[in-house]
C-alpha cells in the first residue's frame, strides 16, 4: 500500500466514526450572523487551523476547495458566495464524500440561506484537479497538504497555482515543524496521515509556495499545534510542530525575490521627516509601516542607525487599524 492509500483509508475510516479532536486545535467555532454549523461537522473538523479568511471573501468567489473532510470549511465558504457551484469541493475518499454531503444537507435544515447547491463535491484529487486552467478565485486546503511527501507537494501546488486566475489566492492551513522531522517518523505512514509527521520547517514551507511560482506569501496565524514528546515518539528531545495559515497569491515573482509578509514593519527616525528608499518604499518618521521580510532585510542594513525593523508578528493582511 502507498503512503496515499494509507491516507486514502485512515480518512474513510474517520468519515464513518468521527474523530473529535483529530487534527483542530481547541478554538470557538467561527461566529457568523445567521450561521450554524451542524455538531456533526464541528466533531468532523479536520483542521488545524482555518482558512476562511472572513474580511476578504467579497463578491461571491469561485472556490476550489481541496480535501473537503467533513464540510465544515466548505460550508464557510459558502456562507459568502452564496450561489449554486461557487464551492467546489475535491474528495479522493468515497466516505468522506458522502458524510460531506450528509452534513452539508443537515446544514441546510439549521442555516435558511444555505442550499446544497451551493457546494459541489466532485471525486478528484489534488493532483489533477477537474477544472480549468485559471478558472478559479480561490484554492483552499486545510490540514491536507502537510501529509504528501515533497514530490507530490509540489505537483499539488502546481496544480493549485494552475487552475487560480492571476492574481488568485491559495489559502492553507498546514502544521509546520520547528526543526526536521526524524526520518522513522515521516515513514510512519498512519502519522503521516494523521498530520503528525509529514510537516516541513517553515523554511522548506515557504520556499515549496514559492518554487511553485507564487510571488507573495502572506502569514496569517503560527501557533502551538502539538507536541511530539521524545518518549512516546522515540527522540532526543521533544519536537513542537506549530500550525501556519497562509496565503499566496498568484502574482509574478519580483526580479528580487518573492515577498513573505509575517508582520514586520519598518519605522524611520532619522532627521528628515520622510525616508525613500527609491525602491517604492516611503516611511513617514514614526510610522509603521508594512513591509515584507525581504524589504525588512534591507531597509535594516541600508540604515541601521535610522530605520527599526520590528519582529514578525505572524499576522499580515495588508491592512493598516481602519
Ligand atoms: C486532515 S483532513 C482535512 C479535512 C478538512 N479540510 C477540514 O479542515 O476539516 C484531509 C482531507 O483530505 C482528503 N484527502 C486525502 N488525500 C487526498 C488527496 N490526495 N487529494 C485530495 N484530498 C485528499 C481526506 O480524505 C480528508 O477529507
Amino acid at each position: 500500500m502507498t503512503y496515499l492509500e494509507t491516507a486514502a483509508q485512515f480518512y474513510s475510516e474517520v468519515a464513518q466514526t468521527p474523530e473529535v479532536g483529530l487534527c483542530c486545535v481547541q478554538s470557538t467555532p467561527l461566529q457568523l450572523p445567521g450561521l450554524k454549523i451542524p455538531l456533526v461537522m464541528q466533531e468532523m473538523n479536520y483542521g488545524c487551523g482555518t482558512t476562511v479568511h472572513t474580511n476578504e471573501l467579497a463578491n461571491q468567489p469561485t472556490v476550489l476547495y481541496i480535501g473537503v473532510g467533513g464540510g465544515l470549511e466548505a460550508l464557510q465558504f459558502a456562507y459568502f458566495s452564496r450561489r449554486p457551484g461557487a464551492v467546489i469541493a475535491i474528495e479522493p475518499v468515497a466516505a468522506m464524500r458522502e458524510a460531506a454531503k450528509r452534513n452539508l444537507e443537515i446544514a441546510s435544515q439549521e442555516n435558511p440561506w444555505f442550499d446544497p447547491s451551493f457546494v459541489e463535491i466532485i471525486a478528484g484529487d489534488a493532483f489533477d484537479l477537474p477544472v480549468d486552467n485559471s478558472s478559479v478565485d480561490i484554492v483552499a486546503q486545510n490540514c491536507l497538504f502537510n501529509i504528501f511527501e515533497p514530490a507530490d507537494l509540489t505537483r499539488a501546488l502546481t496544480a493549485a497555482y494552475r487552475v487560480l486566475k492571476p492574481g488568485g489566492r491559495l489559502q492553507m492551513s498546514d502544521p509546520i515543524s520547528t526543526r526536521p522531522i526524524p526520518q522513522h517518523l515521516q515513514q510512519d505512514e498512519r502519522l503521516r496521515a494523521m498530520c503528525l509527521s509529514g510537516a516541513l520547517t517553515y523554511e522548506e514551507y515557504t520556499q515549496q509556495l514559492i518554487n511553485a511560482g507564487f510571488g507573495q506569501v502572506e502569514i496569517r496565524a503560527r501557533r502551538p499545534y502539538r507536541l511530539l514528546d521524545k518518549h512516546t515518539y522515540n527522540l532526543s528531545e521533544n519536537l513542537l510542530l506549530e500550525s501556519l495559515d497562509s496565503v499566496s497569491f498568484k502574482v509574478q515573482i519580483p526580479d528580487d525575490g518573492a515577498c513573505i509578509f509575517t508582520g514586520k514593519t519598518a519605522i524611520y527616525a532619522g532627521s528628515q521627516s520622510f525616508f525613500d528608499d527609491g525602491a517604492g518604499h516611503i516611511l513617514q518618521r514614526g510610522i509603521p509601516a508594512a513591509v515584507c521580510d525581504k524589504t525588512a532585510a534591507k531597509l535594516g542594513v541600508l540604515k541601521p542607525q535610522e530605520i527599526m525593523i520590528t519582529d514578525s508578528t505572524w499576522f499580515y493582511d495588508g491592512g493598516g487599524c481602519c
